[in-house]
């Protein structure tokens, strides 16, 4: 046997667990990792990630911030003590199990680096070979949009980029995990990796396990369900319902009982009992849309189940206690309506425990090469894919984008469809609302 068996023949080299309840985490690292010669075991949970360790003595584990069943640094701490020879570290690469223990930790770091762009690209690009990264995509979009000639931006990009990822490689493989890490924190249903992106990522990751309230602002089409919807992804109701209720889509006498159910015979035309939505999200999570629009004796009643987490259904007198996190968003300035009066202070207070906004698009333009391309993909999976040249991409950057997110989806798709046959979108297909520029 050889010395290096001698020293690791309780270790299943190469071998790693990957324990993060982030299952789109889990493919990205995975895929990386695989891609490097090494056997990848996922796990969902600490106690799954307790089994791999005990049956494959692996070399190193790769822990998530936060797990559904332990405290993660407890879990680390005690992990250490058990397989002092395993190598552990955190997905944010803070910190977790002091010294090194593989010889092999650069390329557990260099695959954390790696995975680092946001998932919807990696599956996006993943699908169309032979086109340009995202890492290079970003560059490039960045030049476009800095104004410099777009005829010659895409060679310069697709040579820079290459060069920065080359240097971003080093840089792991020197040791460190570069400044790019925190891109880590994205979300596989919200593409963007400009710097407000991350930081919102960072913030749903970090509420989202707790039954925190949250409140999301952000203007129309932003992506603020998307947003609630990975709240609840990432949190350990995911298996129960998520509930969504648009206050601005429902009668105002009918919201009541929409809300806290009603008993047969409660009011007019309520020939039976019905359980209401905040009920039907029992464990699990309510999204209250557009909660500006809710009336203001409602609001009232709302707080009071925010405050007890009990409800009476309407006409009855029993009080029923739920589990229920509330997330709520609005593209209405809430703070200013509570100040005038025209929404509950109180409520408002109650809600925006942790706010959390989601940023318009004009504010981060250089998200929209990663958008695009992952609706052309989109779209290409029922059409012919159609590609962006680079003037039109150019010609987006130009625009103010009042309907965000979605209008850019509406965009590309009537430009999908004006170009007919071809393959490429140039700027006459780019029909934009409003003539109006930044
Ligand atoms: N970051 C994103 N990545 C991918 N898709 C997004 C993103 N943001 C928004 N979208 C898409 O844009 C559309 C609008 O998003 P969403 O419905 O979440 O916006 P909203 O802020 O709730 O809008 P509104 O205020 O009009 O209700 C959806 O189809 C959503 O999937
Ligand atoms: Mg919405």
């Amino acid at each position: 046997m050889s010395t290096t068996a001698n020293m690791t023949e309780q270790v299943a080299i190469r071998t790693v667990v990957l324990a993060s309840a982030d299952v789109g985490l889990r493919q990205r690292l995975a895929s990386r990792l695989k891609g490097l010669r090494w056997q990848v075991r996922e796990a969902g949970g600490g106690a799954e990630a307790m089994a791999h360790l005990e049956t494959l003595r692996p070399e190193a584990i790769l822990l998530d911030t936060w797990l559904p069943d332990l405290e993660v640094t407890e879990f680390a701490g005690q992990i250490l003590q058990m397989y002092p020879m395993l190598e552990l570290l955190r997905v944010d690469g803070s910190e977790a199990g002091g010294a090194s223990r593989s010889p092999r930790r650069n390329e557990l770091l260099l695959a954390l680096r790696e995975a680092q762009c946001s998932p919807a690209d990696t599956a996006a690009w993943a699908a169309a070979p032979g086109t340009i990264p995202p890492t290079v995509r970003m560059t490039e979009v960045s030049r476009t949009l800095a104004g410099s000639s777009v005829g010659t931006s895409r060679e310069a990009a697709i040579t820079g980029g290459s060069a920065r990822e080359q240097l971003d490689r080093r840089d792991v493989l020197a040791g460190g995990l570069g400044s790019g890490l925190s891109e880590m924190w994205m979300l596989p249903e919200m593409i963007g990796a400009s710097a407000p992106m991350q930081e919102l990522a960072r913030l749903i990751r970090m509420v989202a396990p707790r039954s925190t309230t949250v409140l999301i602002e952000g203007e129309t089409g932003t992506g603020k369900e998307v947003v609630a919807r990975a709240l609840h992804r990432l949190s350990m109701r995911a298996s129960r319902p998520f509930v969504v209720l648009n206050c601005a889509a429902i009668p105002e006498a009918l919201l009541e009982a929409e809300l806290f159910g009603h008993t047969r015979g409660a009011f007019t035309g309520a020939v039976q009992s019905r359980t209401g939505r905040i009920e039907a999200a029992d464990g699990g999570t309510l999204f209250l849309d557009e909660i500006g629009e809710m009336p203001l004796a409602l609001q009232a009643k709302m707080l009071r189940f925010l405050e007890s987490g009990e409800l009476q259904r309407v006409g009855d007198n029993d009080t029923v206690r739920v589990d229920v996190r509330v997330i709520a968003a609005t593209h209405q300035p809430l703070e200013k309506r509570a100040s005038e009066g025209s929404f509950r202070l109180d409520l408002y207070h109650r809600l925006a425990v942790f706010p959390v906004e989601v940023p318009p698009l004009r504010e981060r333009l250089e998200d929209l090469p990663l958008l695009a391309e992952s609706f052309l993909e989109q779209m290409g999976q029922v059409a012919p894919r159609k590609r962006l040249a680079p003037e039109a991409l150019a010609r987006l950057g130009e625009y103010h984008w009042p309907g965000n997110v979605r209008e850019l989806m509406h965009v590309l798709e009537r430009a999908t469809i004006l170009c007919a046959a071809r393959p490429e979108i140039t700027p006459e297909e780019i029909r934009l609302r409003r003539a109006t520029r930044l």
